[in-house]
């Protein structure tokens, strides 16, 4: 358990720079259990999803070690045993063993997978694409006897069902057809790490074409930066009439997010490497979420905090239809907002200093932009949850002249 502890209030100023993606890192670290041989996972995040995911692989007989900002992972001498509960329930990643498992050792366990509980999230899609792939599920086990490639057409856009099916189509022998695959820049990110390691595996506009079953060795990637991290600080510049410059953060992954603050009148400036966000939303803002390359749902409730703090808008959910609980905790700093069903309207609200608690990580992320434009101490309980998916946030944002401790 941790608390930050936030004396806010203060404008904040200098560079941010974005550490590398959680979720583009965790499908890697899976995947290279299919792999024999070293990994390196350039510009990996120090962040406590990613110790998890490499105490799970410790578990199957990996070592992991780091040197500056690279991750190795070796995985010549691993055996299966079956997943400790206390790791899988704590990230949703490791739904990955899943896939990664049966292609590498022909049998995987059904696990409480564990990551952010702000609404039920099925694994129905998983579950189809891995029965099409020839494997036969026995209560919570899984048994992969004889792997082949086949078509399969997802009902809905899903980053961990796509990356489930790319792993296992990727061990199976045939050609596979995936219809309907998340195109997030992190699903790519894997196709190209595991390309290096070997995998044959195509990218056209419809539908992701592997030829599996090819031998799979460790390969060398750089970790994209954390697109969710870069617009979390874009919008905490904002909400605090500050003026960073997030270095890392790319234009071309972030343009729905940045489309949506131009048109609530911000300026936004971009090279090669950074965004500047100037200035503050004077129109309401409209927030529809959808799978890449529409609005990030993993910037929502960040951009509700910004709302708050300005002129206020309107959020749909598209991908997670009540990912809204966190307003709830919002509220206590005063955010004023009404809810109809996968609908929010935040209204420009009076805001104040309070203590709150980190619903889930991105709610926990707009709590602390709240807590950092407020004037007065503010406190946010269960902060180990920010600590998830943001590196070294403390020292961050003290570098940039915030005044934010963790106790
Ligand atoms: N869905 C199904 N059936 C399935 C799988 C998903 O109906 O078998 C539905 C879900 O209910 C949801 C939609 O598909 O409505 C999208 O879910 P998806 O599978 O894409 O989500 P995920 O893979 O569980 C990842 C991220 C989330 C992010 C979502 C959407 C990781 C580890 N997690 O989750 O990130 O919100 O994609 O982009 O990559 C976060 O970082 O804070 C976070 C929650």
């Amino acid at each position: 358990m941790s608390s930050f502890i936030i004396n806010g209030g203060k404008r904040l100023r200098g560079e941010i720079i974005v550490g590398g993606s959680k979720n583009a890192v965790l499908p890697i670290i899976f995947a290279s259990i299919m792999t024999e041989g070293v990994s390196v996972l350039r510009g990996a995040p120090d962040i406590s999803d990613v110790r998890v995911a490499l105490g799970i692989l410790e578990d199957l007989g990996a070592v992991a070690w780091r040197v500056g900002d690279k991750l190795y992972i070796d995985t010549t001498s691993l055996r299966y045993t079956p997943p400790r509960e206390c790791l899988v329930s704590q990230i949703r990643a490791s739904a990955y063993l899943l896939g990664a498992c049966l292609a590498r050792f022909g049998e995987a366990e059904l696990a409480p997978f564990g990551g952010c509980a702000f609404e039920h999230r099925p694994i129905d899609m998983h579950l189809q694409a891995i029965s099409l792939l020839g494997a036969e599920q026995i209560g919570s086990r899984f048994l992969a006897k004889k792997l082949h490639g086949a078509t399969i057409i997802h009902k809905t856009v899903s980053v961990g069902a796509t990356v489930n099916a790319i792993l296992l189509a990727t061990a199976a022998n045939g050609t596979t057809r995936i219809f309907g695959y998340a195109k997030e820049p992190h699903v790519i990110l894997l196709i190209d790490y595991l390309r290096l390691a070997g995998a044959d595996i195509s990218v056209f506009d419809d539908y992701l074409l592997i030829e599996g079953g090819a031998p799979l060795v460790g390969a060398e990637i750089t970790v994209i930066p954390d697109m969710i991290e870069a617009g979390t600080f874009l919008a905490l510049s904002l909400a605090t009439d500050s003026e960073l410059k997030i270095v890392g953060a790319s234009q071309g992954e972030l343009k729905s997010f940045l489309a949506v603050l131009e048109r609530g009148g911000v300026t936004v400036v971009c090279d090669d490497d950074s965004v500047t966000a100037r200035g503050k939303p004077t129109s309401p803002l409209e927030v529809i979420t959808a799978p890449y390359p529409e609005f990030p749902t993993d910037l929502q409730p960040q951009t509700a905090a910004l709302m708050s703090a300005t002129s206020g808008g309107k959020i749909t959910e598209g991908v997670w239809r009540s990912r809204f609980g966190y307003l709830n905790e919002l509220e206590k700093f005063g955010v004023r907002f009404s809810r109809d069903g996968a609908t929010a309207t935040v209204y420009p609200s009076r805001l104040h200093s309070a203590r709150a608690v980190a619903t889930d990580l991105r709610g926990g992320a707009a709590e602390l932009i709240l807590a950092l434009l407020t004037s007065g101490e503010s406190v946010i309980n269960e902060a180990q949850i920010i600590n998830r998916g943001y590196e070294s946030i403390i020292k961050k944002l003290r570098a940039v002249g915030a005044e934010i401790y963790e106790i």
